[in-house]
């Protein structure tokens, strides 16, 4: 077929729109949005007339004319999240988690100019790291946690050493490859004056629905996050704010998000958020309880088929992932491909130990996507002797 012609473009979308639906999904950040299942199929919660307009600024002050259902819908987004979290100020402009931290970290007060996170091998994000957002574009100076001996998890005290006598403006919890709680409680309790912003990207689907953390009860002070990972909404972003009694976080990070990042904050995703989490509150009321559950069944039945899960010491995971050391077996990247060629898709990822990023030793697999979909712990079970089969 010659291209770029509209028929060809869209055969594109039709071979992609085939192929990731018969596919076993377990990249741990994608998901589909629930009101994608037949049950709630609704496409005008995404595809809608939204989508061609601007409301720039706050609803009901907005720059333009023309925004009184986007005002409606948006206010009502704002105090439903608010609710939910108990929060003051709630944001669903950031068009993405990436952008949500960008706002929250430019708009935070520089006085050392430090921040302390997770680092890259033991599960980062680069928005976190001084080989992205931190530091490239924000120009912060990073420093990481250490890692405790279960090395997925961070060293409490050593944490608490580095933070005395970094004295960092804030710290960043949350990670990529997430598989435990992070030590929110105890951080807060060493340092009650600390700003801590917690990224819950990978895991907002779990705190949202209570299977896991709750970072703004444990004492951080600002949520960001994905609203398209184990939270099954349109991709977008989110930021939620508790412990800002004198509205210090809000009125700044408010002005980060416009006029300070975006214009226009892509309106027509707006119903499909409402949407996921009215869903997640009236009818999938156990889907997060699901997820972990399976993902926990995922981790057992491998390391049964004879794979490397990791942290088999600790109970393998708390969350939607499960995280495998292929190191044996040829190497994440190997591995992943070797995967795709039989529809199952997933991602290399680099484990705590890999000396380099270049050559990610593990695999990181997201059980939310098919749980959603209506897979059981006996479906899992049964992937496992198909990775097995593939791989051994
Ligand atoms: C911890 C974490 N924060 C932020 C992001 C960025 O989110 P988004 O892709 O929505 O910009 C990711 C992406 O996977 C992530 O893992």
């Amino acid at each position: 077929m010659d291209k770029p012609t509209v028929d060809w473009i869209k055969d594109v979308v039709s071979r992609q729109n085939e192929w990731r639906s018969s596919c076993v999904n377990l990249i741990a950040s994608e998901n589909i949005m629930v009101t994608e299942l037949p049950k709630f199929e609704s496409p005008e919660l995404y595809y809608n007339d939204f989508m061609h307009r601007y409301a720039e600024g706050e609803p009901y002050k907005r720059y333009y004319n023309g925004t009184k259902y986007a005002d409606e819908l948006e206010v009502e987004a704002i105090e439903y999240f608010k609710k939910k979290f108990d929060a003051s100020y709630a944001d669903v402009r950031p068009i993405s988690g990436a952008v949500a931290n960008i706002a929250v970290f430019s708009a935070m007060p520089r006085i050392t100019n430090i921040v302390v996170t997770n680092s890259l091998p033991s599960g980062g994000h680069i928005t976190h790291n001084k080989m992205g957002t931190m530091t490239r574009l924000i120009g912060r100076n990073v420093y990481n946690f250490p890692t405790g001996e279960n090395p997925f998890t961070t060293d409490v005290d050593k944490a608490i050493k580095l933070i005395r006598k970094m004295n960092p403006d804030f710290v960043v919890f949350g990670k990529s490859m997430f598989l435990f709680r992070e030590p929110v409680k105890e951080i807060h309790d060493a340092f009650p004056d600390l700003t801590i912003v917690y990224d819950a990207a990978h895991v907002f689907g779990l705190v949202y629905q209570g299977v896991f953390q709750q970072p703004l009860k444990e004492g951080a002070n600002i949520m960001t996050s994905s609203t398209h990972k184990t939270f099954p909404g349109p991709q977008g972003g989110l930021i939620i704010l508790k412990n800002d009694e004198l509205g210090i976080y809000e009125k700044s990070i408010k002005t980060q998000v416009f006029p300070g990042i975006l214009s226009n904050h892509h309106l027509h995703r707006i119903p499909a958020l409402l949407a996921a989490a009215v869903i997640l509150d009236t009818e999938l009321t156990d889907y997060a309880k699901r997820v972990v559950s399976n993902a926990k069944a995922f981790a057992e039945a491998l390391y049964n088929e004879g794979f490397d899960v990791c942290a088999a010491d600790y109970g393998f995971t708390e969350t939607h992932q499960v995280v495998v050391d292929v190191s044996k077996l040829g190497g994440g990247a190997k591995v992943a491909n070797e995967l795709e060629k039989n529809g199952i898709i997933c991602n290399k990822n680099s484990l705590p130990w890999d000396k380099s990023v270049v050559k990610p030793s593990g695999i990181r697999l997201g059980v939310q996507e098919m749980t959603l979909k209506g897979w059981t712990k006996d479906d899992f079970i049964e992937l496992a002797k198909k990775f097995k089969n593939i791989l051994i």
